[in-house]
């Protein structure tokens, strides 16, 4: 499309483009050969609705494969597996000839709470941002769109629609922003979709300083940006902020809006040609893709979504070796979930799965052994007492007669879903009750959860193996079966910290909020960076998982690159007897920093496969820009200087080795007024010597002598503004202030 093109259209046809025709479609322009395209959930398959739409998951769609959400992919760390699942729903969005799937979701968990935890990847900005640049590549690599969301700062869903999260630069920068901006720097996705909410203030969908001087200008965005489904309150100034496609259409409510805007002179018809054009290259773009011969291959991706799942699954806990289970043992399986499993979260990212194993049916066929199963409980809420007692009891006969005794446990539907957060983050009292009878019966437990967001885990005590499942997707029964069997070795680890208290979790004071504003009081500390900070045990941190093996660490060695990025070097041995595939991990913290900084930051991290006996080596990238905080006196990344040190580890809490590396900083030119302190203009370049000479000469040591012993004349000066020091009767004279002010340049030199 060039710019001629744009030029044949009129101001009508312009408008008409930045509206969705229908729920899921994009307008046609007839006579300009510009067709329609199909926008369909995502983000973990394809949710493709041949009727009327919805975005809350309601009505029927056709079948797709379903892939573990994000909550369990994400615990997978492996890049490569990502990408390969992106593949195949790119593959299966261009068999339904849908132009973009809406994923993947790169927001923060904040807090447990959350509703829609499960779509998202991690609490870790590196951990979404790499992970969801992996998605992005796999699902375009097909010719299709992704579109990044929700942009940004969509941490919750109460008051999704309406609520502003209040949140200081810092974080915004460092925390919420950086994964959206490490996704589109290194995927370039086609679409990002602006969120519901407000962010400081302003709706995301009119945050020109959002969707255009930070997603564009800074960080190179050329696709569309599409709105999140209904998230335009005023369409006029959506646009202008660089909003360019609105969907749903509003049938033609909007297009006449921007019209009307452009007659009046409010709107400058330019926008409507930039907005336009953008749309029209999506079109183009999705067009230009090569077609797949063939329908969908079924049992391929099925076996895709089961390696998922397999690769998915944390083993929390492992207790005398009681798993792998050996598949002659008598087994007891208990627990509704094994029969009617949980596999995905509710809302616009159902699928209709094109299968669906269940873990009971999985673990009769491999074991061979005998296999009983007792439901144990029922996940309604109104479940009359003598059911329960009688569930109860069959459970508690299954376990006894039992060698192991492996127990489904999980949320049920209705306490997690899109569109509103958790009350709590416990199992419900039945579940837990049913555990602690078949736990007397049989002391060979081991519990398999099926959970979209944390649970805490009160009876870890009493249990001796735990398998975090999460939700699965479609295969997660047979995946399932083959982690307890030890035909696949767990090697997934935790995305995000499970608390000993949900009390102790960073947001407690301040989730959701009140009155239509959520507070971010938490700052910087988001996820393990506060469990460390506030040096809080846990139940188990971020970044742990077992194995069926063991791995041993070789010293690292760190070198530094061209351009500043810091490359760590080490070696991992499988020292066990079975293949496994360790995640390793690279923290890094600078003791030395004056700026406040969570004890220690992921900065990059590996998958390595590995065979009983094998050694790998691994390098580990941290990339310059990684270290950078943003500082908000020059409102720009700045890496502070001094020694780092990079904890090479196994989790966040396990670190096995640490090197330290020489940074040179970034020089920080803050402007300086009378108001800058003694301390700030010391430590300016320019200026400080010339402070440091003058001092040195007026005064000399008589000042420090005249002070109290024990003070610190130094740290007294520091804060001191420079500007006030003739007031205190100091023989300088205020031309001189002006004349060290001078010395550089200052934004400010009259405050
Ligand atoms: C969700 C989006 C989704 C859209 C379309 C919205 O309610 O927030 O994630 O892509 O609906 O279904």
């Amino acid at each position: 499309m060039t710019s001629q093109e744009i030029d044949s259209l009129t101001i009508e046809e312009k408008a008409a483009l930045l509206s969705g025709a229908d729920f899921w479609h994009t307008a046609a322009l007839e006579g300009h050969g510009v067709p329609s395209i199909m926008m369909t959930d995502g983000p973990h398959g394809l949710r493709k609705q041949r009727g009327s739409g919805d975005h809350l998951g309601l009505g029927d769609s056709v079948p797709a494969t379903c892939f573990p959400p994000a909550v369990a992919m994400g615990s997978s760390w492996d890049v490569d597996l990502i990408r390969r699942v992106g593949e195949a729903i790119g593959t299966e969005a261009v068999i339904e000839d849908v132009g973009v799937v809406l994923g993947p979701g790169v927001n923060i968990k904040r807090s447990p709470l959350c509703g829609r935890n499960f779509e998202y990847f991690s609490e870790d900005p590196i951990v979404a941002g790499v992970l969801g640049a992996a998605m992005v590549d796999g699902i375009q690599s097909r010719g299709v769109g992704a579109s990044l969301k929700h942009f940004a700062v969509n941490n919750q869903e109460t008051d999704r629609m309406r609520v502003s999260a209040e949140v200081d630069p810092r974080p915004l920068r460092e925390i919420y922003l950086r994964a959206f901006g490490r996704v589109v720097t290194d995927a370039r996705p086609w679409t990002v979709m602006c969120s519901y909410n407000r962010v400081n203030g302003v709706y995301a969908s009119e945050d020109r300083w959002l969707l255009t001087t930070v997603l564009r200008e800074e960080w190179g965005f050329d696709g569309v940006v599409v709105s999140d489904w209904g998230a335009v309150d005023d369409r006029v100034r959506a646009l202008a902020a660089g909003l360019d496609l609105e969907m749903p259409g509003s049938r033609g409510v909007s297009t006449a809006q921007l019209l009307a805007a452009v007659a009046d002179g409010s709107l400058d018809e330019s926008a409507l040609d930039v907005a336009a054009a953008r749309v029209w290259a999506l079109v183009e773009r999705t067009g230009a893709r090569a077609p797949v011969s063939g329908p969908l291959d079924v049992d391929a991706h099925h076996a895709l979504a089961r390696e998922a799942a397999g690769r998915s699954i944390v083993l929390l806990k492992n207790d005398g070796g009681l798993l792998p289970l050996s598949p002659d043992a008598d087994i007891a399986v208990i627990g509704a979930f094994a029969a009617d499993p949980r596999y995905q979260g509710a809302g616009s990212s159902m699928i209709n799965p094109t299968r669906l194993d269940r873990a009971v049916d999985e673990i009769r066929a491999m074991a061979t052994g005998s296999v009983t199963y007792a439901a144990g409980f029922d996940t309604a809420v109104d479940v009359a007492e003598s059911d329960a007692a009688r569930l109860l009891d069959e459970a508690v006969a299954a376990a006894s007669g039992a060698e192991v005794a492996v127990v489904f446990l999980g949320l049920p539907a209705r306490l997690e879903s899109e569109g509103y957060d958790r009350d709590d983050v416990d199992l419900p009292a039945n579940q837990l009750a049913v555990l602690q009878a078949v736990v007397d019966a049989n002391s060979n437990t081991v519990v398999v959860l099926s959970n979209g967001g944390v649970v805490t885990l009160s009876f870890a005590a009493n249990v001796p193996a735990i398998l975090e499942g999460w939700l699965l997707g479609q295969a997660g029964g047979g995946a399932t079966a083959d982690v307890l069997f030890g035909v696949v070795n767990p090697s997934a680890k935790l995305t995000e910290t499970i608390p000993l208290r949900f009390a102790d979790s960073p947001a407690y004071l301040d989730f959701p909020g009140e009155f239509s504003r959520v507070r971010y009081g938490e700052g910087l500390f988001v996820g393990y960076r506060w469990y460390d900070a506030r040096d809080l045990d846990v139940a188990h941190p971020f970044g742990h998982g077992l194995s069926y093996t063991t791995f041993e660490y070789g010293p690292a060695s760190a070198s530094t690159a061209a351009g500043g990025d810091v490359e760590v070097s080490l070696t991992v041995t499988n020292t066990g007897p079975v293949a496994g595939r360790e995640i390793v991990q690279l923290y890094s913290s600078l003791p030395t920093a004056t700026t406040q900084r969570p004890p220690r930051e992921l900065k990059a991290f590996a998958a390595v496969p590995l065979e009983p006996g094998q050694t790998r080596e691994v390098v580990l990238v941290v990339r310059r820009t990684d270290l950078a905080y943003w500082d908000v006196r020059v409102d720009s990344w700045v890496v502070e200087g001094g020694t780092y040190s990079f904890d090479v580890a196994a989790s966040s809490r396990d670190v096995r080795s640490t090197v330290r590396v020489e940074v040179a900083g970034d020089p920080v030119a803050v402007p300086l007024s009378r108001t800058s302190s003694i301390g700030e203009v010391l430590a300016d370049p320019a200026a400080g010597p010339i402070l440091r000479a003058a001092m040195a000469e007026m005064m000399g040591d008589a000042p420090a002598a005249m002070m109290p012993e024990g003070v610190d004349l130094s740290k007294l000066l520091d804060s001191f503004p420079i500007g006030r020091v003739a007031m205190f009767g100091a023989d300088v004279d205020p031309a001189m202030v002006d004349a060290l002010l001078a010395a550089r340049p200052s934004d400010d030199a009259e405050t």
